[in-house]
């Protein structure tokens, strides 16, 4: 409470001085909008000023990388959404590596930021450095992954889809697709992740409920799509065709599946039904092909969901801990008629 009220007092004497000084230029030189961009190493910081008010938001990204479509779509969200708002942003794309992303976690801090965005690796691991940005009174808003804490009061609030419910709507898609028997691959996202370990949680449970369904290999394919076209080969060279099912944790790896199937000489979508989650357009593409047979959607578009927040966390706000983002199911027999909606 105290934290916030003195965050709220000190951004409110930082607002006001950045609107009097802004507002003065502009009467003597008419208010124009201004875009620079400056990169160091990984970090990307733009600089928008639109509105004298909010142009003395500085907010720093602490992104994961660039392992998937999704991952990209959210980046671009998130982007956009800062220079809608004329809100400079400090980008930090962590190739993977959560050591990189508590570095930049860092940086942030050292650099005075209002707010920092993280969107986590893995689950664990971020009590120290959120301690440091708790103790510098700077509010942490969690995207699409959670955390694993036992102080919640170390990130404001977490915005993104129900992991294990995708898990679930995924396995019972397919319980329906195969009759309630099945092998299925399974191909996992990072090691560590919520989305990997919600995922395969809601899946389990799902098909639990039909013993005829069966998870006869299960390996990590990172989420991308040259990993998961790599432990489908090897899954084909070991099971043959034996596999009848794949369950992907993301569109990225179902889509290098796809490609191994091929290669192997079976036709997916049809010799081996393939699911997967995300509902990226590449993905839509190939259901349109026949090929992917269904995706359950997870909407990477956090970027004015995140912002808003930061909005009535300045403005000294208490959010919810979580806030839902609502998914759906689609499939071969939807995929036509909505591709050319799809935002991402
Ligand atoms: O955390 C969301 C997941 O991460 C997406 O499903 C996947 O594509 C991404 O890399």
């Amino acid at each position: 409470m105290k934290t916030q009220k003195t965050l709220v007092t000190r951004t409110k004497l930082s607002l006001t001085l950045a609107f009097l000084t802004v507002a003065f230029a502009s009467v003597l030189s008419g208010c124009t909008e201004k875009s620079t961009k400056t990169t160091t190493n990984t970090t990307t910081t733009t600089k928008t000023e639109s509105s004298p008010a909010k142009a003395a938001l500085v907010v720093g990204f602490s992104q994961i990388g660039a392992e998937s479509a999704w991952r990209s779509a959210e980046t671009q969200s998130i982007q956009d959404e800062a220079k809608k708002r004329g809100i400079t942003l400090k980008f930090s794309d962590a190739q993977q590596k959560q050591e990189n992303q508590i570095k930049a976690i860092r940086a942030f801090i050292a650099q005075k930021v209002n707010a920092i965005i993280l969107a986590p690796v893995v689950e664990t691991g971020w009590e120290p450095v959120l301690r440091e940005a708790k103790a510098a009174q700077i509010p942490v808003v969690l995207v699409d992954r959670g955390i694993k804490t036992s102080d919640e009061t170390l990130y404001s609030t977490l915005i993104a889809s129900d992991f294990v419910e995708e898990g679930r709507m995924a396995g019972q898609w397919l319980i329906k697709k195969m009759g309630g028997t099945a092998n299925v691959v399974e191909l996992q996202g990072t090691a560590g992740a919520a989305p990997a370990i919600d995922r395969k949680a809601g899946f389990q449970e799902a098909i639990a409920k039909s013993p005829g369904m069966k998870i006869i290999k299960s390996q990590s394919g990172e989420f991308t799509r040259s990993k998961g076209k790599e432990v489908m080969e090897a899954f084909l060279k070991s099971e043959g065709n034996k596999i009848q099912a794949v369950y992907a944790h993301n569109d990225d790896m179902a889509l290098g599946a796809i490609q191994a199937i091929e290669e192997a000489g079976f036709k997916p979508g049809k010799d081996i039904v393939v699911i997967s989650v995300d509902g990226v357009k590449p993905a839509f593409e190939s259901m349109v092909a026949g090929k992917l047979n269904s995706t359950v959607e997870c909407n990477p578009l956090l970027g004015p969901s995140a912002f808003d927040a930061i909005d009535s966390l300045v403005a000294g706000k208490t959010l919810p801990k979580k806030t839902l983002v609502k998914d759906q199911v689609f499939d071969q027999s939807n995929a036509k008629e909505v591709i050319a909606s799809r935002a991402y």
